[in-house]
């Protein structure tokens, strides 16, 4: 019998979720799939009232579906709950549960990236507010950094996770940013500056500590100006499609019962579609 897997969302077309997936079910020789299927907002209480037939073990939930399935499921794990979206479905016996990987998957690539890291580091820099830096400063919180320090475009919204997170976040004023570079053991940005097609992140990085973590959740380019900048500066860069790559674990764990491992192999394929794109 086929373990069927999917990723739905709107649209869903982009999602490379599929390489990684097929990739890893080809690797280990399983009987499985793993496909895109297209669900508008309106067709999501009808696509997970079929999910409760079985015939899918589980799936990935994308843009514009986090937030909406959520009252839809049985179980919402905690860090879900904590980040206020999900992106991994799963069946345990009739009870739909859902969980949010991303979070895992941002801890997971820095772990392969800078080993020990979370023992060296004591201030993290999140710049963002949105979907992504909460997964980001709830992994950050869950490591235990004595102080992580938020700073958004728009105040209110920096502030708002600040307090939804509670100590040890604290939200900075944008402008604040040149000074608290230099006070951070760890950068994160979670914005989407420095894509291709948008502005770059026009971060100073002069006051950058030598051996500092700059860590970038764009991964298109696979290399930003701002990890080249920090690399020049004497910081460590971590690029953000190991985040991609290492978020995938744990539901592909959970449909298959096998542990995946983020290989340069599929490192590599996942590189190669980029950049044909
Ligand atoms: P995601 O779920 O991917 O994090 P999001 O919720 O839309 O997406 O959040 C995008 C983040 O990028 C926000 O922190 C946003 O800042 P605002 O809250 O002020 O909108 C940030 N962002 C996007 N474009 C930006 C820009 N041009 N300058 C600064 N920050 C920007």
């Amino acid at each position: 019998m086929t373990t069927r897997c999917f990723v739905i969302g709107h649209p869903i077309a982009h999602s490379r979720s599929p390489l990684i997936h097929g990739g890893w079910i080809a690797e280990h020789g399983l009987a499985g799939s793993y496909d895109r299927i297209d669900v508008a907002p309106s067709e999501l209480p009808a696509f997970i009232a079929r999910l409760r037939s079985g015939e899918f073990a589980g799936g990935n939930v994308t843009v514009p579906h986090k937030e909406a399935v959520m009252p839809l499921l049985d179980h919402v794990g905690e860090a879900a709950r904590a980040i206020g979206a999900v992106n991994t479905l799963w069946l345990e016996g009739d009870r739909l549960c859902g969980d949010n990987t991303d979070a895992a998957g941002f801890l997971g690539h820095l772990d392969a990236c800078v080993a020990g890291w979370d023992a060296r580091a004591a201030t993290a820099l999140v710049i963002g507010a949105g979907g992504a830096a909460r997964a980001v400063c709830h992994g950050l919180k869950v490591r235990g950094l004595a102080r992580i320090v938020v700073v958004n475009r728009s105040p209110a919204r920096a502030q708002e996770l600040a307090v939804a997170f509670g100590a040890p976040l604290a939200a900075r004023a944008w402008e604040n940013l040149p000074a608290l570079v230099g006070e951070a053991d760890l950068i994160v940005n979670t914005t989407s500056l420095g894509m291709t097609g948008q502005p770059p992140l026009d971060l100073d990085l002069t006051a950058l500590c030598p051996g500092a973590i700059v860590d970038d959740i764009v991964y298109v380019p696979l290399k930003t100006a701002l990890l080249d900048e920090a690399e020049r500066r004497g910081g460590v860069p971590v690029d953000g499609l190991g985040m991609l790559l290492h978020q995938a674990v744990p539901g592909f764990a959970r449909w298959f019962g096998v542990t995946p491992l983020v290989t340069p192999a599929l490192r590599t394929r996942l590189e190669a579609d980029i950049l044909g794109h």
